[in-house]
């Protein structure tokens, strides 16, 4: 018997099975159960996913006990202070941070790649005024999946790349003119000479032509420190292992469909509130709570367990300590109180709420900390992004890291078909 398995002994007859660990680089290891059902003839029963590695994967790290992320090996920290979200585009993509020439050469193709097929606009039409922006960002990247059909079969990495670029690339593009088909307004192209950042600003917020608002002195401008807060944001959420949305775009990629049907998928499971919804709710529910006084009441709330009440941007799954992208904003929002005209009502009711949950009995024990959501919606706003953009912005800085793990999965040789068992408990 290996040193490193695991004895699982059967007490109805006293059978004992052994299963291999397969030991991690970091973190836990695995036992690896893939042949307990023919061997024993029982599913291992598991929810959700708790207990249960659903692939090997080198790209992202997470230590939730102690609030720590790394992409490929590089700590969140340093990406989002030392580097941009495409600088953190090419690490998740190649592994390692580009050089000077390889990030010229990247920029330079996602700004050539950021134009959207003159039929996929006639798409937006389609849509009605009052449409979420997730809907049509959704069916609209389905939609470019019939504009790219090689991207069916694709055998080297140049091609998995060039499948990734125009993606990356295309998205922001979509989701701006998902927004401004929402209010009924010309939409904008991109702009070639516009960093990736700046550029999906001025898509948001420019009038045609790529003017700027007239204030009193003239057009504003997109300032700098803007653009740098949203790219970090971009950064934050550039992958994040196999949560919910990332088990589906595996999940599809599995049957052989392709890529970009996968990723809409992707798009589609990040939209649920418990997910990337979250956002877009705890700036609803700010709004909602009102006033620093009645936070009280909705704690208690949250804490009764008859009410399906829950604190938005409060929990998660794997971190059961400060999500460390939740640091990273909050120190971000403290950053930009004198530059942004950031909403101090909203602030001091997060803050009240966030004071109250880290020292109230009921939080501790469960290990509820704030998560990434609960920042990044005040800054959103101060950002002039409406609330409704809040969960499509999350989608542009996770397409890198759905398409990595895209790849990822294409190019193992232990990839099979995602499908799990049951329980059957009918007649
Ligand atoms: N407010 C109040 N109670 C909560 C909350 C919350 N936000 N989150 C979890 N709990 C309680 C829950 O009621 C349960 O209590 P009990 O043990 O008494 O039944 C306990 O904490 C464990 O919760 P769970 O639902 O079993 O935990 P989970 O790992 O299945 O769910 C979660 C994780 C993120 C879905 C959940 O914490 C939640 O719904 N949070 C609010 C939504 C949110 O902020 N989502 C964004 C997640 S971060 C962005 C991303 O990566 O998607």
């Amino acid at each position: 018997m290996p040193s490193s398995s695991i004895t699982l002994t059967d007490n109805r007859n006293g059978k004992c099975y052994d299963y291999p660990l397969i030991e991690s680089t970091r973190g836990p290891s695995a036992i690896d159960l893939r042949t307990l059902y023919r061997d024993t003839g029982l599913f291992s029963y598991d929810p959700g996913f708790t207990s249960t590695a659903s692939c090997q994967s080198a790209i992202t790290f997470i230590n939730g006990e102690h609030g720590e992320l790394r992409y490929h090996g590089v700590p969140i920290e340093t990406l989002a202070t030392e580097h941009t979200y495409l600088e953190t585009c090419f690490l998740l993509l190649n592994g390692n941070l580009p050089t000077t020439q390889e990030f010229q050469a990247l920029d330079l193709e996602l700004r050539h790649r950021a134009f959207l097929h003159t039929g996929l606009q006639k798409l937006f039409e389609a849509f009605p005024d009052n449409a979420h922006p997730m809907a049509t960002l959704s069916a609209a990247v389905t939609a470019l999946a019939s504009f790219y059909n090689e991207h069916l079969e694709m055998v080297d990495e140049n091609e998995y790349l060039e499948m990734a670029h125009r993606l990356i690339a295309k998205i922001p593009t979509i989701s701006a003119f998902a927004y401004r088909h929402s209010l009924g307004i010309p939409l904008i192209q991109p702009d070639i000479d516009l960093s990736f950042t700046r550029n999906f600003l001025t898509m948001m917020r420019a009038y045609p032509g790529g003017k700027m608002h007239l204030g009193d002195s003239g057009y504003e401008e997109i300032k700098e420190v803007e653009v740098r807060a949203l790219d970090t944001i971009f950064t934050l959420h550039a992958d994040h292992e196999q949560n919910a949305s990332t088990t589906v775009v595996r999940g599809v990629a599995s049957t052989g469909a392709h890529p970009y049907v996968a990723i809409s998928s992707g798009i589609a499971a990040l939209w649920g509130r418990a997910h990337g919804g979250a956002n877009e709710s705890v700036i609803a529910q700010l709004e909602m709570i009102g006033s620093v006084k009645s936070v009280e009441k909705f704690i208690a709330r949250a804490k009764d367990p008859d009410d399906d009440f829950r604190l938005m941007g409060f929990g998660h799954r794997v971190y059961k300590n400060f999500d460390p992208r939740a640091k990273i904003l909050k120190q971000l929002q403290d950053e930009l109180r004198n530059e942004l005209d950031l909403d101090s009502e909203l602030m001091a009711i997060a803050q009240k709420i966030e004071e109250i949950a880290l020292t109230d009995e009921y939080f501790i024990s469960r290990k509820l900390y704030p998560n990434i959501d609960f920042y990044s919606g005040i800054i959103l706003t101060a950002l002039k992004i409406p609330k409704n953009m809040f969960t499509p912005i999350f989608v542009i800085g996770r397409t890198v890291g759905w398409l990595t793990q895209w790849i990822e999965f294409k190019k193992d040789p232990q990839s099979k078909i995602a499908r799990p068992r049951q329980l059957y408990t009918g007649a």
